[in-house]
């Protein structure tokens, strides 16, 4: 009887899929950094006025990632890139 049970148990591991082992697990996908991908879109489209000098950088700096996720999806008004707008939603759904 017992062997009957641990062939069965042997059966049952066997039809499990292996666990990944830890050094295979995928890396969770590459954070969206501030400074280096979304300020040099900003930079490129919405100089002068939003960076320091511009008429608007006292009010929405766009050189700060706050005035960013505090404006969210606004941005999309202005900003229709649809891989611009990719990379901006990836870096809003990040924590600030
Ligand atoms: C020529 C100067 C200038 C440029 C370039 C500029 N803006 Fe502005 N922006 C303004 C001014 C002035 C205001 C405030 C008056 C208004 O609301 O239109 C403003 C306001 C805004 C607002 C807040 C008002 C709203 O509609 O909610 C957002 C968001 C904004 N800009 C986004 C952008 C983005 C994104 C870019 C680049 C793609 C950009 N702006 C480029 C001058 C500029």
């Amino acid at each position: 009887m017992s062997r009957l049970l641990s062939a069965a148990a042997l059966l049952l591991l066997a039809a499990c899929p292996p666990a990944p082992a830890p050094d295979v697990v995928p890396s969770s996908p590459k954070l969206v950094d501030f400074d280096s991908q979304v300020k040099p879109v900003l930079q490129t489209r919405c100089t002068p006025c939003h960076f320091p000098g511009g008429v608007m950088h006292e009010r929405l700096p766009f050189d700060r990632a706050q005035t960013i996720h505090d404006l969210g999806e606004k941005l999309f008004t202005r900003i229709k890139d649809e891989q611009e707008q990719a990379l901006i939603r990836s870096f809003l759904a990040q924590a600030p």
